[in-house]
């Protein structure tokens, strides 16, 4: 089952998801998985089944969403807004060749400084929530900076993109480990757990702290009453997983390797979202410009791409409607 991508344009009498704009960040952790091809695909497939879509370039070092968009004319960008050169998201969106589909592009950071401070970051997650759109898509850079882990906490859904390599999937559980640490730093109050976190977070730690299930357990014997809600609050940390470049069968399966070892060793649910063939056509895509659901319709890629949109929309509808806020 795939989302109908043959009607494009707003379905006027259709009000989504309560007419809460959704926001999605696309990460992963290593470098060239397929982060940007995973988030202009998504954008591009959601754009074309009628709802509007703004996907964002946070890879400010290393921008490349307006090209796999074929936006060639980057006139403003994200990185106005971290230079508080705008402070209006909406005059950062430019327009791409797909209706319903905006871009806020990544292009021309200030090398020395790109990432926006803490201040700045927060002020950009309620800009983006302001947006007059049904999706926001957020393609991440590589690495677990602050910032790129705060976008990944932040969004409705979190996507973890990996490839079937060991590398890639080393990295994976790293960034999953730092966004698993940082939000429940976030979410601590009291001191003594506040240290035991920063000890912890050590991997060396001589409290023999390995995992962040150890870690659990261990605030929950020092605070009981901490240690259940904060148990509570991580059981909400739900990233999804999606394995990109699969060109055999076994590779299919690490999706679900992954969800387990997220489930026994951190203690969370990874909902493995589906899996996306490797495909030469990828490459020529991107060199004109093409989204590859749009240049190849009809590949086996483009249909997985499908499938991953349309279980999104699926689970998010359904959030919705039965008033779950995250
Ligand atoms: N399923 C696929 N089949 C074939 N090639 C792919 C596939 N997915 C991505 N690629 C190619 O792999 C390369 C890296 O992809 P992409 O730029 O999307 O990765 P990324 O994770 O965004 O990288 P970075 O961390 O540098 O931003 C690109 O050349 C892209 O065309
Ligand atoms: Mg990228």
């Amino acid at each position: 089952m795939a989302l109908d991508t043959s009607r494009p344009g707003r379905r006027s009498s259709e009000v989504p998801f309560g007419g809460r704009t959704r926001i999605l960040a696309i990460g992963g952790g290593k470098g060239g998985v397929g982060k940007s091809f995973v988030a202009a695909n998504l954008s591009y497939t959601l754009a074309r089944a009628g709802y509007r879509v703004v996907a964002v370039d946070a890879d400010l070092e290393g921008p490349n969403l307006h090209t796999c968009l074929g936006v060639r004319n980057t006139r403003v960008g994200l990185a106005d807004f971290v230079a508080g050169r705008e402070d209006d998201l909406g005059k950062l969106l430019l327009e791409t060749p797909e209706h319903g589909l905006q871009l806020i592009a990544g292009t021309y950071a200030n090398l020395d400084q790109p990432q926006p401070g803490h201040l700045r970051r927060v002020e950009f997650l309620r800009g983006l929530r302001q947006l007059d759109t049904d999706f926001v898509l957020i393609d991440l850079g590589a690495g677990s900076q602050a910032a790129t882990l705060d976008y990944f906490l932040v969004a409705d859904e979190g996507l973890m993109v990996l490839q079937p390599e060991p590398t890639s999937v080393e990295n994976a559980y790293a960034f999953l480990r730092a966004a698993f640490y940082r939000r429940l730093r976030l979410a601590v109050l009291g001191q003594d757990v506040r240290s035991l976190i920063r000890e912890a977070v050590d991997q060396r730690n001589e409290l023999g702290i390995r995992s962040p299930l150890d870690l659990l357990r261990e605030i929950e014997s020092l605070d009981p009453v901490e240690g259940r809600r904060l148990v509570e609050i991580m059981s909400q940390f739900r990233p999804r997983i999606i394995i990109n470049d699969v060109e055999r069968k076994e590779d299919i399966k690490l999706g679900f390797a992954v969800a387990s070892v997220c489930r026994k060793y951190f203690g969370f649910e990874a909902e493995y979202l589906g899996y996306v063939n490797h495909d030469e056509s990828v490459r020529k895509s991107v060199m004109q410009g093409r989204p590859l659901v749009d240049y190849r319709e009809s590949s086996d890629a483009a249909s997985y791409i499908k499938r991953i949109a349309h279980k999104l929309v699926q689970s998010m509808t359904e959030t919705s409607s039965s008033g779950v806020q995250s």
